[in-house]
């Protein structure tokens, strides 16, 4: 990651769901490596958490990635920032139901929540940030063996994985 772009100064990159697991890692392996990063998540504590060890071009910015309008204002945020993005982590997804509930017992609601988590929540972040992507940047989307393998308990979030893939 710490290649520089023959372009401008820093390489730049973007992580949803930086407050836990894998985004933060990502978060702050960015961070490290001298990138302009963006991170966003909703649990704004752990999103202040992380100010105290990051660079000066890393920024979290308060955003649920479901809704429209904060979105909006996530890209409003990084199109302030020199330059197209480079890499943009599609990490922030949710198991949903815990514990996983058998096919038979499936809340059709948490069913639905799940999938607007996992896919249409993914579409808003696609369709509003490719145009500040760079042409030659990449789009890594976060998804899980759990898409094609069926495992008992598994099938809605395999599901929402699926239609993620
Ligand atoms: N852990 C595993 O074994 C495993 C295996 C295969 C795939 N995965 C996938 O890897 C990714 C990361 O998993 P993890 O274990 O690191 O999960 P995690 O610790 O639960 O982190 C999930 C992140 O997603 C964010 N997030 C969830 N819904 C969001 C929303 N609507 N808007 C904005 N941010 C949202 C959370 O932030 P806030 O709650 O602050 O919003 C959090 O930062 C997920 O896509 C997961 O499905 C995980």
């Amino acid at each position: 990651m710490s290649a520089m772009n023959e372009h401008r100064e820093k390489m730049s990159a973007v992580v949803t769901g930086c407050t836990s697991g894998l985004g933060r890692s990502l978060f702050n392996k960015f961070s490290a490596e001298g990138w302009s990063v963006t991170g966003c998540g909703r649990r704004i504590q752990l999103l202040e958490s992380l100010k105290e060890d990051k660079n000066a071009d890393a920024s979290t910015v308060p955003c649920d990635i479901r809704l429209e309008n904060h979105v909006l204002n996530l890209r409003s945020v990084i199109r302030a920032k020199p330059g197209y993005i480079d890499a943009l982590v599609l990490n922030a997804g949710t198991i949903g139901q815990l514990p996983l509930p058998a096919f038979d017992q499936i809340n059709l609601m948490e069913l639905r929540r799940l999938f607007e988590s996992n896919v249409f929540a993914n579409f808003n972040v696609v369709q509003k940030l490719l145009p500040l992507m760079n042409a030659k940047g990449i789009i890594v989307h976060i998804t899980s063996d759990a898409s094609r393998t069926p495992y008992a308990g598994w099938s809605g979030y395999g599901a929402s994985k699926a239609a993620f893939n």
